[in-house]
């Protein structure tokens, strides 16, 4: 068997590529994309087909560990995530030295990052116990830590993990009950919920899941590197870009403004782009876009889009991106947040929830990418190289001479 990574640092190639459009930075099992066809698989099953007959937990399984469950192994994989969606009570101290109106990605990347800190046992890489221990807390928690988030954020008591309820309605029920009212999930939005989690699940090596590899290649502890990729993710051209497109969406605001915002996100000398357009990879419909389409109608035929102007804005300026010859040529499309934030804002979240939401649903494929490089023997730190274009050596001028 050849290995084509010795061959390569034997031949002492060297490449320069920014913003690794050509690179590859490992080889993996999990994912695949093919941009042009707008396909995307995980462990070989496409996206569309998870998307309308499995759910998020079950995906989780098949990331992390290959292959679909059988109904035993979903059975007991299930019981162990939802043994631990609670949360250490010390760590409510910890949210509550956060000012009130931070933003809760802050306090997602501060709270994830000290987990290493309330979970001593299961932060030691080299014990396959540990790694998985602290793959299944992650999983589980995630969603406890976005809902406290935000319910610290709007002034309201923490609500506690129900383990009768499945994954996504449990998020959806720890982010709208109040104490004393009775709160109903309804199965719609909790169906849409579990989809918007299973599109997010993994994207192979996107910007935050490079950061994670990057981080565990130190051997830095699962909680710290999984902190690092939600810092990642926050970025509006990464995982922040729902938040961005919605806020895009309110600034337009009424569909006769739509026309000025496409001239504006044409014009080379405006930076100016067009939020939820475009993607590095798909050059072609993204495939996840397709599904949380058809689930951004059917949440919006729940709760009406009349009396909501940024979503009828948003419908308009779908169409009419679509039927420019700019977005077109370009192969623009509307991308998988563009809907994502839609169905959302409809859902009652406020904007600055969308990005935790997609850090919630991305931590499997993190997990399952960083369970993949540790388990690789050739894994080694990750040290790019740079092309080096300052001054050629100098002499030190003493202060005076300057
Ligand atoms: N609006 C207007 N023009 C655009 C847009 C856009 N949203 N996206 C790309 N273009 C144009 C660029 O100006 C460029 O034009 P040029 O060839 O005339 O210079 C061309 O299309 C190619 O764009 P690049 O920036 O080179 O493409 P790249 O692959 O580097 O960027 C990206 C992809 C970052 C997603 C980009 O399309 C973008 O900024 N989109 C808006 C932000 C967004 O929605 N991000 C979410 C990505 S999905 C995700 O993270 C889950």
């Amino acid at each position: 068997v050849i290995d084509i990574r010795k061959l390569y640092a034997q031949a002492g190639v060297f490449t320069y590529d920014p913003g690794y459009t050509s690179t590859a930075s490992c080889d993996s099992t999990i994912t695949f994309i093919d941009g042009d066809k707008g396909e995307l698989l995980h462990r070989g099953y496409p996206i569309d087909q998870l998307a309308s007959k499995s759910h998020y937990l079950e995906v989780c399984y098949l990331l992390l560990y290959g292959e679909l469950p059988s109904a035993t192994e979903l059975e007991v994989f299930e019981n162990t995530i939802t043994r631990h969606t609670m949360i250490h009570e010390q760590m409510h101290n910890f949210f509550r030295g956060f000012r009130r109106d931070a933003h809760p990605m802050a306090t997602m990347v501060g709270v994830v990052g000290a987990m290493s800190a309330f979970y001593h046992d299961s932060t030691d890489i080299n014990n396959p116990h540990q790694r998985e221990v602290a793959s299944h807390r992650l999983i589980a928690k995630m969603p406890t830590i976005a809902a406290m988030a935000y319910k610290y954020s709007i002034g309201q008591p923490f609500v506690y993990p129900r383990n009768d309820l499945d994954y996504a309605a449990n998020f959806l029920h720890m982010c709208f009950a109040v104490p004393a009212e009775e709160y109903v999930v309804d199965p719609i939005l909790a169906r849409a919920m579990d989809r918007i989690f299973t599109l997010h699940a993994d994207h192979e090596q996107n910007a935050s899941t490079s950061t994670v590899r990057l981080a565990s290649s130190s051997g830095a502890n699962p909680f710290a590197c999984i902190a690092a990729g939600i810092a990642c993710l926050w970025g509006p051209a990464h995982g922040g870009a729902n938040q961005a497109c919605l806020e895009m969406l309110k600034e337009i605001g009424t569909p006769d403004r739509i026309p000025e915002f496409l001239a504006r996100a044409k014009d080379k000398n405006d930076p100016f782009r067009l939020m939820g357009f475009g993607h590095r990879v798909y050059k072609n419909f993204d495939p996840r876009a397709k599904v949380m389409k058809q689930s951004a109608d059917e949440v919006l035929d729940l709760m009406g889009i009349e009396n909501n102007p940024t979503l009828q804005v948003a419908k308009d300026l779908e169409a009419a991106a679509l039927a420019d010859d700019y977005f077109v040529d370009k192969k623009l499309f509307p991308n998988v947040d563009f809907y994502s934030g839609i169905i959302l804002e409809a859902m009652g979240f406020p904007t600055s929830m969308f990005t935790p939401i997609f850090a919630i649903s991305r931590t499997v494929g993190w997990i399952s990418q960083w369970k993949e490089m540790l388990g690789d023997p050739q894994n080694k730190i990750g040290r790019p190289r740079q092309l080096y274009l300052g001054p050629t050596q100098r002499d030190y001028v003493d202060i005076e001479n300057r």
